[in-house]
């Protein structure tokens, strides 16, 4: 389970140190072209099919899957833009909860996960047993049995030299790893705190009176709103807000925490959804470095997602435009707008790089450690109690099995209580 940031960081020049490797695609004898199959198109799944595409001149759209129509009509028209490189005719575009298996039966070299959360586990697991190379949205699980589930498929990856290529997006911004490097690097001394916020709107809210239509299944309904449901996308501290979270950790040089205290609640919701829509952590870390997470989704409210790194000599705050303010208030340095600043692009970008140099990226157990970080803080903000980093990675509740189908019956559980027992529920059919 150990991370490493340098083997993160060291991705970014990935293609030019591993130039003399073969390459892995003539190796697995496929031609010069890349195939690309996307499994979850919707919005990040469209940003990230693009990019893949835009990331090398003979990567080509090859399948696509979807549990629903309006994902595949969204990569069909993603595709479209690339012309002759627009190869995913009819009979392989696949739809339904089993999308996933054909997208990778169909030839692919290499497959695009961006489906909410729950299904990451399984999907990556089928990806690297078949031999494909994998970019994974984040985060990674919603639970800690997807996350072991993870770092067993990154250990195989291994094994079968299979990629596996992460989308903490920040950690490829030019301008965000500078200003991290030299945190990192020790230029401004010992970090002594961070306090990083995601204060933003709700993202797909369920609004009052939007109510489950009648023949619809409860699988089918709640995939159709899975950013109000835990057991798809983990919460919005673990969804939206894990790039926060990930960004203490990359603050922190990857190290595990001691412990986490936590709280939050939901104020604004009172539909029926069953995730938090506020949260405040305090992760404790070795020599008594505090970091701090605000995370809240409630329209009406002030809006700011900053990181602020405080060090001995001086704050780092980040992302984007990052700028170091020295202990007298001075702004000693700005990061610049690289020739690609786009992070989402440079992601892709080295992805493919590494692919065609025969560099076998993965950060598989990475992702896994900074899904677990949020999941950990959740956890001690819906128990209320302080909980250590190493019992944390003995839970065991798996929110949803694997073979989830459209039409289980899955009554939603009712959101947490602080200092309350949990009720979960479980899907039946
Ligand atoms: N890195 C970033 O900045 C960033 C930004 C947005 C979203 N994300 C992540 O990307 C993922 C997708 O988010 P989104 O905003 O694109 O959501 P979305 O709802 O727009 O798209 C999800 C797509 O997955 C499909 N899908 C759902 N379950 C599926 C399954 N089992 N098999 C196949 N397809 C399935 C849906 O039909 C939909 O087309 C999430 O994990 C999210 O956290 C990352």
């Amino acid at each position: 389970m150990e991370t490493n940031r340098r083997n993160i960081l060291k991705t970014g020049t990935a293609a030019t140190a591993a130039a003399a490797l073969p390459n892995i695609l003539k190796a697995q004898n496929t031609p010069d072209t890349i195939k690309v199959g996307i499994i979850g198109c919707g919005g990040r799944g469209g940003g990230a099919l693009s990019q893949a595409l835009s990331a090398d001149k003979n990567a080509m759209l090859w399948a696509i899957g979807d549990a629903f129509q309006t994902g595949i009509d969204n990569a069909v028209r993603i595709g479209s833009r690339f012309k002759e490189r627009n190869q995913a005719p009819k009979d392989r575009q696949f739809l339904g909860l089993d999308a996933y298996k054909k997208v990778i039966e169909s030839g692919v070299d290499v497959v695009l996960l961006c489906t909410p959360p729950h299904f990451r586990p399984q999907h990556l697991r089928a990806a690297v047993e078949a031999g494909k190379h994998v970019f994974a949205e984040k985060p990674m699980a919603v639970d800690m049995p997807g996350i072991k589930s993870v770092i067993e498929s990154a250990k195989l990856a291994k094994t079968k030299n299979v990629a596996i290529q992460h989308g903490y997006c920040w950690r490829f911004h030019p301008g965000t790893r500078e200003a991290y490097q030299k945190v990192l690097a020790g230029e401004l001394g010992r970090v002594v705190s961070v306090y990083g916020t995601y204060l933003s709107s709700p993202v797909s809210a369920l609004a009052n009176g939007i109510k489950k239509p009648d023949g619809m299944g409860d699988v089918e309904w709640q995939m159709n709103w899975w950013q109000n449901f835990e057991w798809l996308n983990a919460g919005p501290l673990v969804e939206q807000c894990i790039h926060t979270v990930d960004k203490v950790a990359w603050a922190m040089g990857d190290i595990d925490p001691v412990a986490a205290v936590a709280t939050g609640g939901r104020s604004h919701r009172d539909d029926q959804s069953n995730i938090w829509d506020h949260h405040h952590i305090a992760y404790e870390y070795p020599n008594g470095v505090m970091a701090h997470v605000g995370q809240r989704q409630m329209k009406g409210t002030y809006g700011d997602v900053t990181d602020r790194v405080y060090c001995e000599k001086g704050t780092m705050y980040s992302p984007g435009r990052c700028k170091i303010v020295n202990t007298d208030g001075k702004t000693t340095w700005r990061s610049k707008p690289a020739e690609v600043d786009d992070m989402y692009q440079v992601c892709h970008n080295e992805f493919f790089a590494a692919l065609r140099a025969g560099n076998i990226i993965n950060t598989g157990v990475y992702m896994a450690k900074s899904t677990a970080l949020g999941l950990f803080g959740r956890e001690a903000a819906y128990t209320g109690k302080r909980i250590k980093w190493a019992d944390y990675w003995n839970d065991t509740y798996d929110y949803a099995p694997d073979d989830i189908k459209f039409t289980d019956s899955f009554p939603v559980a009712p959101a947490p209580i602080p200092g309350k027992p949990r009720v979960h529920t479980q899907p039946s059919r």
